[in-house]
């Protein structure tokens, strides 16, 4: 734990698909960017999941939805969260939980990772009990839909969704 000790700005990576960015991610950012001296919301480029967004769109998404935010910025990473993490001098990994149902994988995934770097550790925060049940693809299934997303996401995602599901 001494080199980490000795890390004098603490920075903590936030990542996750973000297919797209909700006020639920937002939420964790605010929160996190409060406990650390800089937060990178860093989108995982490798994932199972076929995203709706591209990687460069969900990256303008989330810029423009934490704009008022000094201490963050956006990334996106291929590979293992832990090297990542450790490319970037990260002492901490910020997830959110928003309710029991989030635990189980939650706590495997930290504890991998804890495996993989013991050195990094995993910060659970959660969000506004508002946003404990919002989810990206209820909000992809709404707007595809043409369901009313003004309380999930900011404008400028409603916006994208809209072209994005006129398109297709
Ligand atoms: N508000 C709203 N929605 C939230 C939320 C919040 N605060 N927190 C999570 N969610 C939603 C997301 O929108 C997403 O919804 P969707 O599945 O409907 O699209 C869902 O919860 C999953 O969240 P997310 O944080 O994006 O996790 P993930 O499971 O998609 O990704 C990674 C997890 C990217 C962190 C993980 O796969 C990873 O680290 N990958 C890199 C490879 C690696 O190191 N693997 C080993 C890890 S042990």
């Amino acid at each position: 734990m001494n080199e980490m000790s000795e890390n004098k700005q603490k920075i903590a990576i936030y990542p996750g698909s973000f297919d797209p960015i909700t006020w639920g991610h937002i939420d964790i950012i605010k929160r996190a960017s409060l406990l650390f001296d800089h937060v990178i919301v860093a989108i995982a480029n490798n994932m199972n999941k076929q995203p709706l967004f591209t990687v460069d769109e969900r990256m303008e998404m989330i810029r423009a939805s934490i704009s008022g935010i000094a201490n963050i910025s956006v990334d996106s990473f291929q590979g293992l969260l832990v090297k990542y993490a450790r490319r970037n001098n990260a002492v901490a990994v910020i997830r959110g939980l928003r309710a029991v149902s989030d635990f189980e994988f939650e706590l495997q995934m930290a504890l991998v990772n804890r495996k993989l770097d013991e050195q990094l550790i995993t910060v659970f925060l959660m969000p506004h009990e508002k946003y404990s049940y919002l989810n990206s693809s209820i909000v992809r299934e709404l707007a595809s839909l043409d369901g009313n997303i003004d309380c999930f996401v900011p404008e400028i995602v409603k916006q994208k969704l809209l072209i994005k599901m006129r398109k297709k």
